[in-house]
Formats: C-alpha cells, sequence, structure tokens
C-alpha cells in the first residue's frame, strides 16, 4: 500500500523523503493552472533547493482535462523532455490532476512512480488514495484507467485556506460518508465539529482528514480489487449520486454535492427497507442537514428532476451490473454493506420523493 503522510509544510525534506522511499530526485510536476499560480513557485523553489531533476506540466482547470488528449499532449513533453523510467511523477492538485497524473505515471514506460500532492478536501480524504487513476471517455466517466497506487500521499490540509468554500463542503461530503460506513464515533465526532472543520479550524480539519485518509486505505487494503464488496461501500449515496450528476452532465453540481444528496436517499432506503431504525435515519439527516448547496442548484439539479427520469439515469450508471442497481445501505450509523438482492424500482422512487421532501423546506 501506499505510506500516507500528514504534515504542514508536508514538502518539508522532500529529497530524502523520496530517497528513503525508493523514488529518485528526477520527478514530473503536474498541476493544473490554478495550482500552478497558487503553489506552483513554492513547490518548484523545494524542488531546487532539494537537489531534484524536474520537469514542469500545466493542465487546464477543469474534468475535460482527464482525457486521452491530455495524457498524449502530456505524454509528448516527457519524451521531449528525456523522461525515462528512472523518473516520478508528483501530482499536485485536485482529483483532476491526481487521476490524469496517476493515469499517465501508469502507463508511461510501462508505468513510473506516482507521488500524490492532494490540494481540494476531496482529493486529500478521498481520490488521492487507493490507486484507482484513470481519464473520462466520451460514453463515460472514468472508464479508462488502472489500479495504480502512490508510493506516497502528501496531505498538507494548509492548502485548503484557498479552496472556494463550494469545493469544501464537497470534500466534506466523502469525510461524512466515513462516519456514516465505517466509525461511529467519527460520525459522533462530525456531529460535533461540522462547522469547526468546514471554516478550517485545527485541530479538527486536521483529525478529520487524517482520519478519513486512514479509513479509505484500511477499506482499499481489504479489498483492493472491489471483489468482497468492502470497497464498494465507499459508494454510499454514490447510485444516487451518479445519475443527478449525469443528468447536470458532470459539469453544474459537483461530485459531492450529489453525494450529499444521494446520502441522504440511501439513508430513507435503508430506513424504508428496514435496516435502519428511525432514531439513526433522524440522527444521519440531522447531520446531512448542515450542508450547503449554491443558490437555486437543489431546485435544479434535483427538486425539478421527475424521480423516474434520475432512476433512469442512475440505472446506466456504469457501475451497473447485469442492469441491476446495487445499493450500499447502513444497518446502522458506522455499519454499511452492498445489498445484494435486486429492490423494486418504486422503493427507490420512493426514497428520491422522501429526499426531495427533506431538502425542499431548504432550497
Ligand atoms: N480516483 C478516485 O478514487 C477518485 C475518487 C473520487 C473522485 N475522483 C475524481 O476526482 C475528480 C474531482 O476532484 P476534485 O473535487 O478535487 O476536483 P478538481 O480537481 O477539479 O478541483 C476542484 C477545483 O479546485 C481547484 N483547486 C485545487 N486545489 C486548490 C486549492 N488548494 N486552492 C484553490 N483552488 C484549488 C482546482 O483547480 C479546481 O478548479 C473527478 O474527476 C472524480 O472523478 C477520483
Ligand atoms: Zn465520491
Amino acid at each position: 500500500m501506499s505510506t500516507i503522510i500528514a504534515g504542514t509544510p508536508v514538502t518539508a525534506g522532500l529529497g530524502k523523503l523520496f530517497k528513503a522511499h525508493g523514488l529518485s530526485g528526477k520527478t514530473v510536476v503536474l498541476f493544473d493552472d490554478n495550482t500552478r499560480k497558487l503553489y506552483g513557485e513554492a513547490i518548484l523553489k523545494t524542488l531546487q533547493e532539494e537537489g531534484f531533476q524536474y520537469k514542469e506540466l500545466v493542465v487546464p482547470a477543469r474534468e475535460a482535462s482527464k482525457s486521452f488528449s491530455a495524457a498524449y499532449r502530456l505524454y509528448g513533453s516527457m519524451i521531449e523532455a528525456d523522461v525515462d523510467r528512472s523518473w516520478n511523477l508528483l501530482a499536485v492538485g485536485g482529483g483532476v490532476v491526481g487521476d490524469l497524473g496517476g493515469f499517465i505515471a501508469a502507463s508511461y514506460y510501462r508505468g513510473i512512480p506516482v507521488i500524490q500532492l492532494p490540494t481540494t478536501l476531496l482529493a486529500m480524504t478521498d481520490s488521492a488514495i487507493g490507486g484507482k487513476v484513470a481519464i473520462n471517455h466520451q460514453l463515460g466517466k472514468n472508464l479508462i484507467g488502472f489500479f495504480h497506487l502512490p508510493t506516497l500521499v502528501l496531505i498538507d490540509p494548509s492548502y485548503l485556506k484557498t479552496l472556494p468554500k463550494r469545493e469544501i463542503y464537497s470534500g466534506m461530503a466523502e469525510v461524512v460518508k466515513y462516519g456514516f460506513i465505517a466509525d461511529k464515533a467519527f460520525f459522533n465526532f462530525l456531529e460535533l465539529h461540522f462547522s469547526d472543520i468546514i471554516n478550517l479550524q485545527e485541530p479538527y480539519l486536521t483529525e478529520a482528514v487524517k482520519k478519513s485518509a486512514s479509513i479509505k486505505e484500511d477499506v482499499v487494503k481489504k479489498d483492493f480489487r472491489e471483489i468482497t464488496g468492502l470497497r464498494a461501500t465507499l459508494n454510499f449515496g454514490h447510485t444516487f449520486a451518479h445519475g443527478l450528476e449525469k443528468l447536470a452532465e458532470y459539469r453544474y453540481i459537483r461530485h459531492g454535492e450529489a453525494v450529499t444528496i444521494g446520502m441522504v436517499s440511501a439513508l430513507f432506503l435503508s430506513h424504508n427497507l428496514g435496516y435502519l431504525d428511525r432514531q439513526s435515519l433522524e440522527q444521519g439527516l440531522a447531520l446531512l442537514g448542515k450542508f450547503r448547496f449554491p443558490k437555486g442548484l437543489l431546485k435544479r439539479r434535483f427538486l425539478d428532476i421527475d424521480s423516474h427520469l434520475l432512476l433512469e439515469n442512475m440505472l446506466s450508471d456504469k457501475k451497473k451490473l447485469d442492469k441491476k442497481l446495487r445499493f450500499v445501505l447502513l444497518r446502522q450509523l458506522g455499519e454499511a454493506f452492498l445489498l445484494e438482492e435486486t429492490i423494486e424500482e418504486q422503493r427507490v422512487v420512493k426514497a428520491i420523493n422522501d429526499t426531495k421532501a427533506f431538502f425542499s423546506g431548504k432550497s
């Protein structure tokens, strides 16, 4: 598995750290244009001071950069710079840079090491960990990729100071997800310190980030290739979310916003099917009720959407297995499982409608 290191500044002593993990001092550094602007100078200066030989690459800050054409262009820059298998790649950014960088590292010269330096809350707690790397195809998201574990994941929550609030909430959805699926004590901690974390207050922020990263790492370690159903529990709320994201063309709703809504639906479904008691349902809903969305987003991207249409778009999710919808449900707060049997569509529609009722007072 990977070595996860958290600290501020996490890049201190980078040369030594690389050496200790068998990484050479020859590094391709991938940014998007935001992380380049915000943190590029400081990171490149560190690399210089630490005696690295480096090649800098930048992609536009958007989901469309996770494409074969972007990867192809970057391979070209690397070949021209004489980057060979003795090099490694450091991905500095959110999930877009992490996934693209990981994809390039997994394929270039049949694979060079990747080091993740996540700069969004979502990347620190989710996408940078676990080794799933991918680009998108016109016919679907994340369809072309590899399992390529990062040698190092370097987490520095101080990077979050420049991250827009909307992105903080989006990442927070995944943080809360870990409480729901794996750890009741962590759930209680998040109930207590939700606004501290959203406002980047220490030590709560670092504790939440570290705990999330370790839960994800632990789940991935036990079910790396998603065979036993354990890794699949990381998709709590995601079956609903993918439908919403698809309907919004992966542009008008952030992944975490869709997951927040999806987790509400998954809670209702868990309760309606008799797995989760009412008190836990209400406790879960109270936590999810703390999330904030941009004005009008809930209405446009969820409440106004016909529930059957949403269901159809969930069905065309790539994670479908023989066209069956797969749901991750809760048995209690802190314990999730993958439901194996199919459930009637009416049950799903009911959960969506319950979710609409929950949010309609809030939009
Ligand atoms: N590999 C996985 O296991 C996995 C898991 C979840 C999501 N993902 C992928 O992650 C991607 C989404 O990642 P994301 O939410 O991090 O989005 P993102 O990478 O698009 O980053 C969001 C925005 O924040 C900017 N940004 C990044 N760091 C910043 C900082 N410190 N300060 C200010 N701005 C900053 C970025 O430039 C971008 O505009 C999706 O492509 C998704 O498929 C992958
Ligand atoms: Zn997610």
